[in-house]
């Protein structure tokens, strides 16, 4: 493998997307975790969804949106600048410990950033955490308006430096992502942030939130994608009310 460049996810790879949960926590006493995984849930899948609807909105629009389903379905009333806290967050994420040390040491390298974030989002996190200066390019799948792993997503990683794919080492966290990048034709590396034996004991510790409770937060509850079903009904036995004689 002749590797030329080392092109990173960023939410979940470079970023601790779990260190929103503090101020989460802060805002929301005692819906800090539950909050953070829905969020987090809803915001991926609504980046697939609006990639199948042929609804592109960025990902600023989608991480508000999943945030504000997040807070509506768990009952939540909220004023304005708690929300904009939370938000500002994703400008500000933890980086992980091992993030800036090695890449600092594979600068032979060309660095950058393939994510599916915004543009404004991106620059601001790579600024506020300091990786500006390991990074050659921080490329956004806004440049297509399509997000990964759709790969014209990947193709920008090209498009960008000029290197072509089998001389590319891409890293995610993200086993969807990697499962994306590698469809592609990317050399791809699987960082797993959560191990299976760590899944294990989170698995015997934790029976906080029972796991319908869990589901029906996350796939029952109408969505935030800016359209919305024309009626709502709690039983079939209202369709009749809802028609016009014929
Ligand atoms: C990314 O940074 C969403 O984690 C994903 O592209």
């Amino acid at each position: 493998m002749s590797i030329k460049a080392i092109v990173f996810d960023a939410y979940g790879t470079l970023y601790d997307i779990q260190s929103v949960a503090e101020i989460t926590e802060d805002a929301f006493p005692g819906y800090g975790e539950i909050i953070t995984q829905v969020w987090r849930i809803k915001q991926l899948e609504y980046t697939w969804l609006r990639s199948l609807m042929g609804r592109y909105e960025d990902f600023s629009a989608v991480t508000r949106d999943s945030l504000t389903y997040t807070l509506r379905t768990l009952g939540l009333t909220y004023r304005r600048g708690a929300f904009d806290t939370i938000i500002d967050k994703y400008l500000n994420l933890d980086l992980y410990g091992d993030a800036l040390a090695t890449l600092a040491t594979i600068q032979d390298r060309k660095l950058a950033i393939l994510s599916n974030g915004s543009p404004d989002m991106l620059h601001a996190l790579v600024r506020n955490s300091g990786l500006d200066r390991v990074l050659q390019a921080t490329i956004s799948v806004d440049a297509c308006k399509a997000f990964k792993p759709n790969p014209a997503a990947y193709a920008l990683i090209e498009a960008t430096l000029h290197i072509p794919p089998a001389d590319v080492l891409f890293v995610s966290s993200n086993p969807w992502d990697a499962c994306g990048a590698k469809a592609f034709g990317l050399n791809v590396a699987w960082i797993e942030r959560v191990t299976p034996e760590a899944m294990a004991l989170a698995c015997v510790e934790s029976a906080v939130l029972p796991p319908l409770t869990f589901f029906k937060t996350i796939r029952t509850q109408m969505d935030e994608l800016g359209v919305a079903p024309d009626h709502r009904i709690r039983s079939l036995s209202e369709l009749p009310g809802l028609l016009s004689p014929t």
